[in-house]
């Protein structure tokens, strides 16, 4: 009815709007018509003239007596029973539901899917099965909310808790953390992505990254782990600066932390820092910014990434993944150039919904929403206004302009991996965003 709560994705959805709506609408007519009453009444009985004035005396009347109290119970009966009504459906997951466990950490969200494959960050889910989420917590509280599907739960450490939900559309939707848990709390959020079955099943079937791994000696699978877990984004193998430390001869360097005190880079150091990060941050290096790789990396792929780091001596060259994967590459020739710049936008190997959301939230980075002709602050104090020239400069060059309140934290990582028809179309789908 009132659609407050958005767009709906399960199908329960509709009755927990209707009884959101049932008490909003209760509660606005009961608000309107006591503080309406009330305001009239203190106007036209207000004290005049100075004086008081003697007031009716006034008996009861059973048959207003009766119609007051049964009334409104009628409506609180009504309204407790759907709220009992959906509740019994939230808690009640089908039998045949597909389980799927979920670890919150600080902070992020990593998923187990019952044949061993793991993600981080992202659900992917089959449209129109029951998906159950069994759920626990690595540190303290977290809450697993997904706003389209209409359920939450708590996420406790030591205990299991769950939800399920059964997606009536495909789709990339919003997951959030709503306890409390620390100081990255805001950016502790998932994707949940609602894929048409036959999909689903590719999906979930494709081992073929681990199966890769496995066969590999440890330094070519640390090789791989760089690129596949993102260490790329903000670690370069050649010296370039970026939100970490380069690994170009990383393997025994040594130098002072944030504290003050010295480190040595030996394997001990990497792997604490791997799991640990905020351990020995190196000086010159934000606090938060590596997140946890607790649970999302084996004993044997830190071993790889250690041993790969031992090799790098600058000759070493890594395949990022394309800007658009070949096969939508080819797909992509009957699209605009806004919605080329959408898909380029949405690939997980751009990055760019990780950081910038369309909708106006506040992520690590400035929203796309309303971007472009916007004026912005920079860091500097200086204002520029958002056109053509300046995404592009903040594409290639992300370090020359920062706007105010936000961190240098963008890779300067797509020069050379979009071309200029890919910044033009990038651009393009921006001036969409209004
Ligand atoms: Cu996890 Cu807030």
């Amino acid at each position: 009815m009132l659609g407050l709560l958005g767009e709906q994705g399960s199908d329960f959805a509709h009755k927990v709007d209707f009884a959101h709506d049932v008490v909003t609408i209760i509660s606005v007519i009961c608000t309107v018509a006591i503080v309406g009453v009330m305001l009239y009444f203190a106007i036209i009985y207000r004290q005049r003239d100075g004086k008081d004035h003697d007031t009716p005396r006034i008996e009861g009347d059973n048959t207003l007596e009766v119609i007051w109290t049964v009334f409104p119970t009628l409506v609180c009966i009504w309204v407790a029973w759907l709220g009992y009504d959906s509740f019994v459906d939230l808690r009640t997951p089908p039998a045949n539901s597909m389980e799927i466990n979920v670890t919150g950490r600080k902070w992020a969200w990593d998923f187990t899917y019952k044949n061993g494959k793991r993600t981080t960050g992202e659900l992917v889910v089959p449209v129109d099965e029951p998906v159950k989420l069994v759920m626990t917590a690595k540190d303290v509280l977290h809450s697993f909310f997904v706003p389209v599907m209409r359920t939450k739960a708590d996420v406790i450490p030591g205990r299991y808790t769950f939800e399920w939900f059964r997606p009536i559309k495909t789709g990339d939707f919003q997951v959030f953390c709503t306890e409390y848990c620390g100081n990255e709390h805001s950016r502790m959020m998932a994707r949940l992505k609602v894929l048409p079955k036959a999909e689903f099943e590719r999906w979930l079937a494709d081992d073929s990254e681990a199966k890769k791994l496995a066969s590999l000696k440890p330094s070519d699978r640390g090789k791989e782990l760089y690129v596949s877990k993102q260490c790329v984004t903000c670690h370069s193998l050649d010296g370039t600066p970026r939100v970490g430390p380069t690994w170009l001869k990383i393997f025994g360097r040594e130098g002072k932390l944030a504290d003050g005190t010295t480190y040595k880079v030996d394997e001990n150091y990497i792997r604490e820092s791997i799991l640990q990060p905020q351990a020995k941050v190196v000086q010159g290096y934000p606090a938060m910014g590596m997140p946890s790789y607790q649970g999302q990396l084996s004993d044997d792929d830190i071993t790889g990434l250690i041993e790969f780091m031992k090799t790098v001596d600058g000759t070493q060259k890594v395949e990022v993944a394309p800007a658009l994967p070949k096969k939508s590459a080819a797909s992509t020739a009957g699209m605009t150039p806004a919605e080329r710049g959408k898909a380029l936008v949405n690939d997980s190997g751009n990055l760019c919904a990780t950081c910038h959301s369309i909708d106006g939230s506040a992520m690590v980075g400035p929203s796309f929403k309303g971007l472009y002709g916007r004026k912005e602050k920079l860091s500097d104090g200086s204002e520029v206004t958002v056109d053509d020239a300046y995404i592009k400069e903040s594409i290639y060059k992300p370090a020359a302009k920062i706007v105010q309140g936000y961190g240098p934290v963008m890779p300067a990582m797509y020069e050379g991996k979009l071309s200029d028809s890919d910044v033009a179309d990038i651009i393009e789908y921006i001036k969409t965003l209004k």
